[in-house]
């Protein structure tokens, strides 16, 4: 089958280090189940993979792609929930489990034609959504919806910051934050993805490091370095900063003195469990709301895919399609 692999780390130019062609066909052990895969979408978790990030080089070569959606064996339209991991052993939240994992960590990933996952990492796909937006709801969309619902606790009519409005998290927490009622606040560097986050919803876009018109109950952070000390002082005393990556880097001041003075709670978030998953799927078909598409590629144009989530020259995600 045509597959997506990460066939060697490449730390400078990760796109060099993808290989796209044919891979054995995958055998489902006992309690998996084989997903053909009708659209998967691109995230940055990629590109970390392709720098040798999060991965061991000894578990090269593996098929790429955290976010997929396609038919079961059975026929049914399914959307795959890319946390490999035991409820039981994180206390009721697989996300919690020590030895969870994530697609294209441990096990091959969703830049193939079929995939092969334990029979409890899918779920149904609401009809009306397409393969394509249920592609790409699986890993960022869910990473904000956890950071907005189940980490942040704004009640409705409360308030967030969303750092770095272009990304995928982000753009998801604008869509997902409005569909709430929050009042969102958004920055970006650049003025074209200010303009976006406003038709997306936004209260207000403003550039990085910008005075917002109030302190927020909460600010939804994957920037990291670039942006922490803003994220704290946006903050009402006793808000929360809620972390789920650290795009320009991971080691800002802590700023102790600002975190105790005004009592914030810096909270981190990964990912979402398969209930919140069904929850955001059941949100998306009765509001309507759909993710934000940059673009849909075939997946032999990967290549082209990664580059451009590189550069950093998208608004949303990227899908590819077999
Ligand atoms: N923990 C989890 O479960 C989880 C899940 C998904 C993603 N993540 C992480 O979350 C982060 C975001 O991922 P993503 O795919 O949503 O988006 P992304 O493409 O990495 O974009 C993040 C945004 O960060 C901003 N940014 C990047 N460098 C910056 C800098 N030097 N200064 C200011 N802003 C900067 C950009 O915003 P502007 O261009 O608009 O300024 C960009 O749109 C990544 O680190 C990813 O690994 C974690």
């Amino acid at each position: 089958m045509q597959a997506v692999t990460a066939g060697r780390i490449s730390p400078d130019d990760p796109v060099a280090g993808v290989d796209v062609g044919d891979r054995p066909e995958p055998v489902a052990p006992d309690g998996w189940i084989t997903v053909t895969v009708r659209a998967a979408s691109l995230n940055h978790h990629d590109l970390f993979t392709l720098r040798g990030i999060g991965i061991k080089p000894e578990r090269l070569p593996i098929v790429l792609g955290c976010d997929g959606a396609g038919i079961d064996e059975d026929g049914n339209a399914v959307v795959i929930h890319g946390v490999i991991g035991d409820p039981d052993a994180g206390g009721g939240d697989e996300t919690l489990d020590p030895r969870r994992s994530l697609l294209s960590e441990l096990h091959d990933g969703t830049l193939a034609e079929r995939i092969v996952v334990p029979r409890r990492n899918v779920v149904p796909k609401p009809e009306a959504m397409s393969f394509e937006d249920a592609a790409c709801v699986g890993t960022a969309w869910l990473t904000a919806y956890r950071m907005l619902f189940t980490r942040s606790g704004v009640q409705p009519g409360g308030s967030v910051l969303v750092q770095g409005a272009g990304g995928g998290v982000a753009t998801a927490a604008i869509v997902l934050g409005r569909a709430a009622g929050f009042r969102v606040y958004a920055t970006s560097r650049s003025e074209a993805k200010r303009g976006r986050a406003l038709e997306l919803g936004a209260t207000a876009a403003l550039e990085p490091g910008a005075r917002l018109p109030e302190r927020v109950d909460a600010v939804i952070e994957t920037v990291g370095e670039a942006t922490w000390s803003h994220s704290l002082k946006s903050l009402r005393p006793g808000g929360r900063i809620v972390v789920a990556g650290a795009t320009s880097g991971p080691a800002p001041s802590a700023e102790l003195n600002r975190v105790f003075f005004t009592q914030l709670q810096v909270i981190g978030s990964t990912m979402g469990t398969r209930g919140e998953l069904v929850k955001l799927l059941d949100l998306c078909a009765s509001t309507g709301i759909r993710p934000v598409i940059d673009r849909v590629l075939p997946l032999a144009q990967a290549r082209e895919g990664l580059a451009v989530l590189a550069s950093g020259e998208v608004f949303g995600k990227v899908v590819l399609t077999p």
